[in-house]
């Protein structure tokens, strides 16, 4: 049920992806400009980005707390890329001690653990009294209008069963979620892109794009859970 882990391997795959969302995203804000507000409003001091990848969260900080965030990841590829300081380590064994962080940050990584309410529960141990946790997860009938070419594969932390697994761990939960057409493709090479963002095989891709009129507008789902501790 876990996604499987491509980072090392194809770090391009996941380039890709997030050029693709940059360059696509239509008449909305992306998820990481969100978690920072978010983050900016709660007043958070000292922010821990478990599963940073390559920085995207720190880069959409202001600068000032863009020296406060500590990246942490189990790909040394992606922390290669992230600003210091930068951690390799698994999201389920924190290292860190208890209670030092104002906010713990997961954006699109717990669909990749066995077991998330383990890494939910690491989070909330290096969580000061009064912090936050923040996730976010696509949701299983994202993108529906490519359904007919690929749909996403059921995963370890849904959207659908985020707030629940957060509920697992925090005391108090609350849901935001997103269900808006806020990609546009513009043509096949568009969509090919996307396809191949979301893992589908490069010659699979060029093949499918033939069934899509473009452009063509997708709507994306997911939610964001926020945790308080
Ligand atoms: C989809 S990327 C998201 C990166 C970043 N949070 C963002 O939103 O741009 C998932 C990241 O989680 C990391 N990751 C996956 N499983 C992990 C684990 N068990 N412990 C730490 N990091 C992990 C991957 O290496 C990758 O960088």
């Amino acid at each position: 049920m876990a996604t499987p882990r491509d980072y090392d391997a194809d770090p391009e795959r996941f380039r890709l992806a997030a050029r693709v969302t940059e360059r696509y995203l239509s008449g909305g804000r992306g998820q990481h400009e969100r978690v920072a507000e978010v983050l900016t409003v709660a007043g958070a001091d000292l922010i821990l980005d478990i599963g940073c990848g390559e920085g995207a969260l720190s880069a959409a900080l202001p600068a000032p707390a863009r020296r406060r965030v500590v990246g942490l990841d189990a790909s040394a590829t992606m922390l290669g890329r992230h600003p210091l300081p930068a951690v390799r380590a698994e999201a389920t064994a924190l290292p860190f001690a208890a209670g030092v962080f104002d906010a713990a940050v997961a954006v699109n990584v717990l669909h990749h653990l066995d077991d998330p309410v383990a890494a939910i529960g690491e989070a909330h141990r290096v969580l000061a009294p009064g912090g936050v946790f923040v996730t976010a997860s696509p949701s299983r009938l994202d993108s529906p209008e490519l359904s007919h070419l690929w749909r996403p594969e059921p995963s370890s932390f849904d959207a659908e069963d985020a707030p629940r697994l957060v509920a697992e761990v925090f005391g108090r939960v609350e849901t935001e979620w997103w269900d808006a057409p806020l990609i546009v493709l513009p043509d096949e090479r568009a969509v090919r892109d996307y396809l191949i963002a979301r893992c589908v095989p490069p010659e699979v891709a060029s093949a499918a794009v033939s069934r899509v009129r473009t452009p063509i507008t997708v709507t994306k789902r997911g939610a964001f859970v926020y945790g308080y501790r």
